[in-house]
């Protein structure tokens, strides 16, 4: 049986934080439909309410497709699909490739065709096991832990500068003029980008993610424009190889190895977005909630370097900045009772996940000391797990750590999120500090 959603009244009568509410919404959880852009930024953030509803009493939740979503002429039909709001059941299905496959239909929820379905399935997403297998092969070296920690010094400085550019105003936009801006960096230094083309990939990725548009005339040219800059890289490492991701993509053919200049294109965009948007939108929500949470706030503070790290993934935990993931069926499946057919669609909801009480205790509270915050969902779990997770983790850790020293007092003002139902993201966030003498 499904219930209504508790309102915030109840929630704040137990004492939890008021994001929990499903504010002023008085659906019932059977009427909320996923395919709605405007129901997360409605809101302030993903319906934690219909989510525990439908995790309780209807583990595999049936959402229908939605007739004024998208628009059209933007972004691209979707079909109806199953949702997955357990920890077990996104951790299990996650690891079967087998029977839940990122690429019949590719790993994102939209029902791409035709040449966009062919990028999709061309990227490191959504290739097939056998070639998956192969291009993580080829993929992982440069993101291992000796490699990174040779990158960590300069991580480290590009965080200060980044502060130092900001810690004498008192004031500034946060997501724009800080968070993104290391992400940008990291991924241009990792891939080879040149330093006058970082500006035009920062903007190209900040477009990218705006997946609303996708579908929409400007799609084509963006993706058109990160694919010849990824493919004048390519030509450049050929010519000149050095250690770079980028050139050992490039030159992989010595190894027995090769990603095809289609799947070099599109690792080339996924990681423009993959890495950037997340990245920097975890640094927003870190802000958000030690403001939500002065308590918590005062922890970490009192003890960065060591308290720091589990605050992060605590802060993945409790606001994770993708929001779902899809698979496709590829063979009758039974699932709660249910019989999938092959091309039937599972949507893997990570903050649903993410509050599971079998596997967090307490789930809704916000608690940087909690033990097992690091087993959240956030980075996916399984063959197509974040291969940029150690690095986020690392950025992270450098911005924040410098952030928090040199800005302690950060206050947000009014936060914009992301129109999106793919991402829980912050597009604008106004801060004021005690301006640095
Ligand atoms: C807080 C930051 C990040 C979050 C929350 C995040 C989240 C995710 C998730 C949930 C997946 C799983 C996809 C699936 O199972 O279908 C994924 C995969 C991936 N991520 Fe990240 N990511 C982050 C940062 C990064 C960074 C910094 C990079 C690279 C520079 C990156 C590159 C990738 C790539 C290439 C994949 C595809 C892996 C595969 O399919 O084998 N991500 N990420």
């Amino acid at each position: 049986m499904v219930t209504k959603a508790p309102g915030p009244e109840a929630a704040e009568r137990a004492g939890r934080a008021p994001e929990l509410h499903f504010r002023g919404r008085t659906d019932m959880p059977e009427d909320v439909n996923l395919l709605d852009p405007d129901l997360f930024p409605r809101g302030s953030g993903p319906p934690r309410e219909v989510f525990n509803a439908w995790r309780e009493d209807d583990p595999l939740h049936w959402n229908p497709p939605n007739p004024d979503y998208p628009p059209p002429g933007v972004a691209v039909p979707t079909r109806g699909f199953y949702v997955l709001t357990r920890y077990k059941d996104v951790a299990d299905v996650s690891r079967n490739q087998r029977v839940f496959s990122s690429h019949p239909g590719g790993p994102i929820i939209w029902d791409w065709e035709g040449e966009p379905l062919r990028r999709q399935q061309a990227g490191l997403m959504g290739m097939p096991i056998e070639q998956h297998r192969a291009a993580r092969r080829l993929v992982v070296p440069p993101f291992t832990r000796s490699e990174l920690m040779a990158f960590q010094p300069e991580i480290d400085a590009v965080a200060r500068e980044i502060v130092d550019e900001v810690a004498g105003l008192g004031e500034c936009e946060f997501v724009f003029d800080v968070a993104s801006k290391l992400p940008v960096y990291t991924f241009c230094r990792l891939t080879g980008v040149p330093a006058e083309e970082r500006d035009t990939v920062a903007r190209l990725g900040n477009l990218n993610a705006d997946v609303e548009s996708w579908g929409g005339p400007e799609e084509g040219s963006l993706t058109a424009e990160l694919f010849r800059i990824a493919g004048e890289i390519a030509a450049e490492k050929r010519r000149r190889p050095d250690k770079s991701l980028m050139s050992r993509l490039a030159n992989s053919e010595a190894d027995g190895d090769r990603l095809d200049p289609m799947a070099l294109n599109m690792f080339f965009v996924t990681m423009s977005i993959a890495g950037h948007e997340t990245t920097r939108s975890t640094a927003a929500h870190f802000v958000r909630l030690m403001n939500e949470h002065p308590d918590q706030y005062d922890l970490v503070r009192s003890d960065p370097d060591r308290r720091l790290p589990n605050a992060i993934e605590e802060v993945l935990r409790y606001a994770p900045p993708v929001v779902n993931f899809r698979r496709t069926v590829t063979e009758k499946v039974e699932l709660h009772g249910t019989t999938l057919d092959v091309g039937d669609k599972i949507y893997l909801s990570y903050p649903a996940a993410n509050r599971d009480p079998e596997m967090f205790p307490d789930p809704d509270r916000f608690d940087v000391t909690r033990e097992n915050a690091a087993r959240h969902l956030a980075f996916g779990i399984g063959p197509h797990s974040c291969i940029g997770a150690r690095l986020a983790r690392m950025q992270l850790f450098s911005l924040l750590r410098e952030m928090i020293a040199r800005m302690p007092d950060i206050r947000h003002g009014e936060i914009e999120r992301m129109r999106s139902i793919w991402f829980d993201s912050v597009i604008r966030m106004p801060v004021t500090f005690t301006p640095e003498k």
